[in-house]
């Protein structure tokens, strides 16, 4: 059975399309240059983007996957969360398709769909400690099915993410700054500037990264011939440790054996190694660099496996949503 999927959230228009549960084409069309001009995503123009982008990435995809839309016996496409206009144009397209043609549709959950990104490439049995760190996120949870999510964890103010992406836009970086000061970080052999590590306290099990976004801003001011590569280098530091030390009390807490990143920052090399420095006796799974960023493939395979378990959903009744917590 063929399937497709459709991912337009945020900046990414994305659409997959999978033979059962295997991924046979992927497209995506980025706004990165579009975005990088404000440093950040201007949500009117990330959808006009994907309007412009939507029909002909649909066409490219079906040509690349040798079919037609009378192949397509179930099309998927994220609902919630993220910028309503943008939704809108991916989610419309694919009710439309869904509803004209008479192909079972079914609505996905775009966080539940980056929990899952890693099971597109590794076989993971739950339950999970699931933690997403993107551009809109910074979230910890207990994964115990494909639809059963409980929340540890959040950050209370900006995700980690936007602060790669803040931080990178006052060092005039561009956008988006996460793979930037990756990159810089890891050629950094210097010494660090100590930036504090936010909410890091047993007693406080939520996370923030404002404070560690302003104190760069500080450091910035007072120091006008600033060394570039030590600020970041250091704020990444400061970001990673502050995150992990949130996902080891996790694990501890809730007793996990299995640990799933995923999501854009999930990219990340500083991420990937101290993980696998702390979970020496666990098992840790990261999502393949493609499946990191928002994608389509993602919510293809969750768009799968939920029509399997519960069948479709009604088109008609699914509306965009700005926000919807899981498990909340
Ligand atoms: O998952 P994603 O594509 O979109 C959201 O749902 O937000 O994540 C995008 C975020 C951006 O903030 C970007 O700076 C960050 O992921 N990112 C990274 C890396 N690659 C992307 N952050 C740190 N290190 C990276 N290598
Ligand atoms: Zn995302």
């Amino acid at each position: 059975m063929y399937s497709l999927a459709l991912e337009s959230s945020c900046d990414d228009t994305s659409i997959a399309i999978f033979k059962d549960e295997n991924l046979i084409s992927m497209k995506t069309a980025s706004q990165n240059e579009i975005h990088s001009l404000y440093g950040g995503i201007v949500p009117e123009l990330a959808a006009r983007a994907h309007t412009k982008n939507i029909l002909p990435l649909y066409k490219e995809s079906l040509k690349d996957a040798n079919i037609t839309l009378r192949d397509i016996s179930l099309i998927s496409a994220t609902y919630a969360p993220g910028l309503v206009g943008s939704l809108l144009v991916g989610l419309e397209f694919a009710k439309s398709l869904a509803i004209i043609n008479n192909i079972p549709f079914k609505k996905v959950h775009h966080i539940a769909a980056h929990l899952h990104s890693a099971h597109l490439t590794n076989d993971i049995k739950y339950p999970y400690l699931g933690i997403v760190v993107s551009g809109g996120h910074s979230t910890i949870y207990i994964v115990r099915d494909l639809d059963d999510f409980e929340l540890v964890s959040y950050s209370l103010d900006d995700a980690i993410g936007e602060s790669y992406d803040k931080v990178a836009k006052m060092c005039n970086l561009g956008y988006p700054g996460g793979p930037i000061i990756d990159k810089i970080s890891k050629n950094y052999n210097g010494e660090y500037i100590n930036f504090p590590r936010p909410m890091k306290s047993p007693n406080k099990p939520n996370l923030s990264f404002s404070g560690l976004k302003t104190a760069v801003n500080n450091y910035i001011k007072e120091n006008p011939n600033y060394n570039l590569d030590q600020v970041v280098s250091s704020f990444q530091e400061a970001a990673i440790d502050a995150l992990a030390y949130k996902i080891k009390l996790a694990a501890k807490n809730y007793n996990m054996n299995r640990i799933v990143v995923t999501g854009g920052v999930s990219a990340n090399s500083r991420l990937r190694s101290e993980m696998f420095k702390i979970f020496k006796n666990k098992s840790v799974y990261f999502p393949e660099l493609k499946f990191c960023m928002d994608n389509a493939a993602m919510i293809g395979y969750l768009g799968f496996k939920l029509y399997k378990k519960h069948g479709p959903d009604n088109p008609f009744n699914v509306n965009p949503q700005a926000s919807k917590t899981l498990g909340a």
